[in-house]
């Protein structure tokens, strides 16, 4: 699993116990998917469809540092089938973890249109070839 985005755990992320607050990670996961979705589909309209079960396993205080993971668990026909880990930076200690994240590829229709992909590709890989 490739962890692309750091963030820092500031006051305003906090719950009442103090605590990195559930749905402020929730809210990082879920643009998190989007922007990987996006650039992997290369297609802006990507919508969040499912999120599966979500498994708080331990929690981060201000001034924490945590990043978060994504990996591809299976290209579908319009939709595309994610994994994600949200870690200490420091520790490595696992703060949430959800299994499975459908993205669903829309068309301008706003209806599920096929993304075509079916690999992980790399942008730098992309704008190596459109060189060629
Ligand atoms: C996303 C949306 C357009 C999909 O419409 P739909 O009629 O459910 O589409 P489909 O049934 O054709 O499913 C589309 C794809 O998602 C997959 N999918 C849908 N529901 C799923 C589920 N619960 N679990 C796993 N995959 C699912 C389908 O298998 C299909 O995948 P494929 O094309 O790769 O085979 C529609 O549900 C929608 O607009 N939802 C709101 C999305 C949104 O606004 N999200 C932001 C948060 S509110």
């Amino acid at each position: 699993m490739r962890f692309h985005t750091r963030k820092w755990v500031k006051p305003e992320d906090l719950n009442a116990n103090e605590t990195l607050f559930g749905g402020r990670v929730l809210a990082w996961i879920d643009e998190e998917a989007a922007l990987y979705s996006i650039i992997q589909l290369e297609n802006k309209k990507v919508v969040t469809k499912y999120m599966s079960e979500i498994n708080f396993m331990s929690t981060a205080v201000q001034g924490d540092v945590v990043e978060i993971g994504i990996e591809v668990v299976k290209f579908g026909k319009s939709s595309l089938n994610l994994n994600c880990e949200v870690r200490n930076k420091m520790t490595r200690e696992t703060i949430v973890t959800v299994d499975n994240i459908i993205m669903v590829n829309l068309g301008d229709n706003g209806k599920p249109k096929p993304h075509g992909k079916k690999k992980v590709e790399f942008v730098r890989d992309r704008l190596a070839n459109a060189d060629d």
